[in-house]
């Protein structure tokens, strides 16, 4: 069939091109052109190169799929045995210390990237920027990224100073989306790269698709455009192999992928214990998690389907409001109680294996909400995958226990909510480092109580509060300020 082009058609016609209305109508589409009078020819033009790049029967399959999935009765779920986490409690120094080595020589060895999804529009945060750019009022006013990008340089430094193979280098494969990636681009390239080397960061974007109404009809933004969202953190899978950047990373040598979301101030980004962990359990897939602080926190869970099935994670928005209170009799604890903190790693060939399968099979999460629409805010359906969604393929998943005042910080809504905002992460991050600070033999000063106050330790020099007693011991800090070489 020949493809329609904005050239071939007239657009100063009063009626839309005929072919093209067709094909609307066989997937109940047709109302996109019901304002087509009323546009301009270039908006003509807009709105036909919108609908004509937009993969109608693929969008219509999935829309379905999804629909049909989520009026299904849930599979059954099954809380995470205790037994199958590797909890804090049970780990002994010679556990952590044998598992820092192991992943600090595979850093070395540079069988390690990164991937930090940075796709997502942060509604919630009610920023018009990428949620990375974003200060979250730390004394050193350092955004997310550069939080980020210096936990990286550190890690190099570190695992250069732990062998004799020359200088290492990370490579840290960022994914974006149409919303966020002009701006996360100029960012880092306004930055300097925040000292990393700009050929050492790819950049790579996930897709968008069409929201829908609740019955089934694309949400028209504007007279002449389809609002889009990005199609979620699993989009990553076929993103990375889009830009062939699977590739790209075999071709370094990489081994191991450690994948994170960019909201969390305090994430350790190419952690070498979890790592270390990783290689030691020799899992396919693994995710960090912290204990679920209440029912209704909005985090999701890491479940079995069905007794003895995989692994895998029960987002907040889908979980049934009694199973997220449940407790079980026995520990008195909530029974869903292991929270994905979205810091995952995989193995490269796992990575392979899901990008080539995923997105046949896969059902895309239908998210209620408001859409910004020509009719004002029209309830409708965001269309996403997930990251997670791939752990039921893994062989193997591990589960790693961190502390969430070491390691989870989430930044999701904006200062003035109750939880989760730049003010309640600046702090988790300032208490954190103030008791570093004082392990190193530091004092702290401070005007207002120290509970509300901290220091803030730059990720340039502690990774996770190692090697400060030479900057530290003896010296006394006016909370809150920065300690830096
Ligand atoms: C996410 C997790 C949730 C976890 C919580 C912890 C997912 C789907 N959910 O929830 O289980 O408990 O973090 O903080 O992972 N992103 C993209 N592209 C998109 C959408 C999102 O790259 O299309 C990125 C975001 O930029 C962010 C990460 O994915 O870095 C998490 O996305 P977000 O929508 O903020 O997830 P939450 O609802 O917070």
């Amino acid at each position: 069939m020949k493809e329609l082009t904005p050239q071939s058609f007239d657009s100063t016609s009063l009626s839309p091109p005929q072919a093209l209305l067709e094909r609307l109508k066989d997937y109940g589409q047709e109302d996109t052109l019901c304002l087509w009078e009323e546009l301009s020819p270039e908006e003509r033009e807009l709105l036909v190169r919108d609908l004509e790049s937009t993969d109608l029967p693929r969008i219509n399959r999935i829309f379905r799929c999804s629909l049909q999935f989520q009026g299904l009765p849930a599979a059954a779920i099954e809380p995470v045995p205790e037994g199958s986490v590797s909890t804090v409690e049970e780990r002994t120094l010679e556990d952590r210390e044998k598992w820092w080595k192991l992943g600090l020589k595979a850093i070395s060895e540079g069988k390690l990237a990164v991937v930090l999804l940075a796709g997502g529009q942060g509604t919630r945060l009610g920023s018009s920027e990428p949620k990375g750019c974003f200060n979250i009022g730390l004394p050193s006013g350092k955004s997310l990224f550069q939080l980020q990008a210096e936990r990286i340089l550190c890690m190099q430094r570190l695992a250069t100073q732990s062998n004799d193979v020359g200088f290492v280098q990370i490579h840290w494969y960022i994914m974006t989306s149409s919303f966020t990636d002009d701006a996360i681009r100029k960012f880092f390239e306004s930055h300097k790269y925040f000292g990393l080397e700009a050929d050492q960061v790819s950049f790579f974007q996930q897709g968008t698709i069409p929201c829908i109404s609740k019955d089934g009809r694309f949400i028209m933004e504007t007279p002449y455009k389809v609002a889009k969202s990005p199609d979620g953190n699993g989009a990553v899978y076929t993103a990375l192999k889009y830009s062939r950047f699977l590739e790209d990373m075999a071709s370094r040598g990489v081994k191991y992928v450690d994948c994170y979301g960019v909201d969390n101030a305090l994430v350790r980004v190419a952690d070498p214990t979890f790592l270390g962990y990783f290689i030691d359990k020799g899992v396919a897939s693994a995710a960090k998690v912290v204990r679920k602080a209440y029912p209704q926190e909005k985090v999701g869970v890491f479940v079995r389907r069905g007794k003895g099935g995989p692994l895998s994670v029960v987002e907040y928005s889908e979980l049934d409001q009694s199973l997220a209170s449940a407790i079980n009799q026995g520990t008195g604890r909530l029974r869903f109680c292991w929270s994905n903190v979205c810091l995952h790693m995989f193995t490269l060939d796992f990575l392979n294996q899901v990008a080539n399968g995923l997105e046949k099979d896969s059902i895309y999460h239908l998210a209620e909400k408001k859409i910004p629409s020509v009719h004002g805010h029209t309830d409708g359906y965001k269309l996403e995958q997930f990251v997670f969604d791939a752990f039921p393929y893994a062989s193997s998943t591990a589960l790693f226990e961190v502390l969430r005042d070491e390691e989870f910080a989430p930044v999701k809504n904006a200062n003035g909510s109750n939880y989760d905002t730049p003010d309640s992460a600046k702090l988790l991050m300032l208490r954190l480092h103030a008791r570093w600070v004082v392990a190193a033999g530091g004092f702290l000063t401070h005007s207002v109580p120290l509970y509300s106050t901290g220091v803030e330790v730059s990720p340039l020099c502690s990774y996770t509060g190692e090697n400060l007693e030479a900057i530290c011991r003896g010296r006394t800090f006016h909370a809150p300020c920065e300690i830096t070489f």
